[in-house]
């Protein structure tokens, strides 16, 4: 299915949605693997159909408190889980949490801004910023020359809605001024991380799922979450510095910024 063999995965957002058939997927290949599976309420009722999963891989899911809105969880996350990756460091790390809002230009709320720029800007942020140190040793241990998701990468799930090429002809269908706001916001802080962090050969890049059937998505979407985290994976698998700092979708298409 997948050509990823990153030995240690985190996913933030992995209780429900795409995130967490990212979790099913890897959990189910055959490739030897532990997964991280971050959600911000582990014992919560939206967290139910994780911690099935998690019963069923015991030795491969472990979950872990992250929300991405408050910094000390960041923190505290970071720090359990580089204390369980030991000497070989965290491969890769999938920033998926995300929270959208309608609005217009007339209609958007200053809640919905800040709140959308709070959870999928400042968020990835901070996650990024805390867990560096786990992805450059892991780059270093992995003593191979290039960049690759096995070796160390922060993959960005972002959306087409992000891109200031491609919102203007969707912007009728999708009026939702500040989850695109967020999100093109998210697309420079993958553009300027990769910048910072191409000396430690570490890939970071930006990935747009499709147009999926989940809560964010809704009913009336084209794919099924498996279809599309299908896409994804074998696109991460198959990723080197030549993606470096690009903009991708689930089928390997270059998405313009
Ligand atoms: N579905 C689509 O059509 C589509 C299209 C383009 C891009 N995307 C992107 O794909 C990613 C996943 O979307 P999805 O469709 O799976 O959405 P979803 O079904 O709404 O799931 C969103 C996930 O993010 C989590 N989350 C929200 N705020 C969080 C916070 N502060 N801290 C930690 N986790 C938080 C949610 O957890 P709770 O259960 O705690 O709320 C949930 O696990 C997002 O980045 C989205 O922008 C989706």
């Amino acid at each position: 299915m997948t050509a990823l063999k990153a030995c240690k995965i985190l996913i933030t957002g992995a209780n429900r949605g795409l995130g967490l058939e990212i979790v099913k997927q890897l959990s189910e290949d055959s490739c030897q693997k532990h997964i991280f599976a971050t959600c911000r309420d582990p014992d919560g009722s939206k967290s139910e159909a994780l911690r099935e999963l998690a019963k069923k891989h015991p030795n491969v899911i472990t979950i872990i408190r992250l929300d991405a809105d408050d910094p000390c969880s960041v923190k505290e996350s970071a720090k359990k889980v580089g204390s369980l990756v030991g000497k070989n460091g965290l491969n890769l790390l999938v920033n998926n949490a995300a929270i959208v809002a309608n609005g217009t230009v007339q209609t958007s709320s200053v809640e919905d801004m800040k709140n959308t720029f709070n959870t999928n800007v400042i968020g990835p942020l901070l996650i990024i910023r805390e867990y560096l140190p786990y992805l450059q040793i892991a780059a270093k241990a992995s003593g191979t020359p290039g960049m690759s998701c096995n070796k160390a990468a922060f993959i960005n799930i972002s959306t087409i809605a992000g891109s200031m090429t491609r919102i203007p002809s969707i912007y009728n269908q999708f009026p939702t001024l500040p989850y695109a706001v967020s999100k093109a916001g998210f697309n420079m802080l993958t553009v300027l991380a990769a910048e910072e962090i191409k000396a430690d050969e570490i890939l970071c890049m930006a990935l747009h799922p499709g147009w999926v059937k989940t809560e964010l998505g809704g009913d009336d979407a084209t794919l099924e979450p498996k279809e599309s985290v299908e896409g994804m994976l074998r696109v991460i698998g198959s990723l080197t510095e030549k993606q470096h700092g690009r903009f991708l979708d689930y089928t390997g298409e270059t998405v313009p910024w």
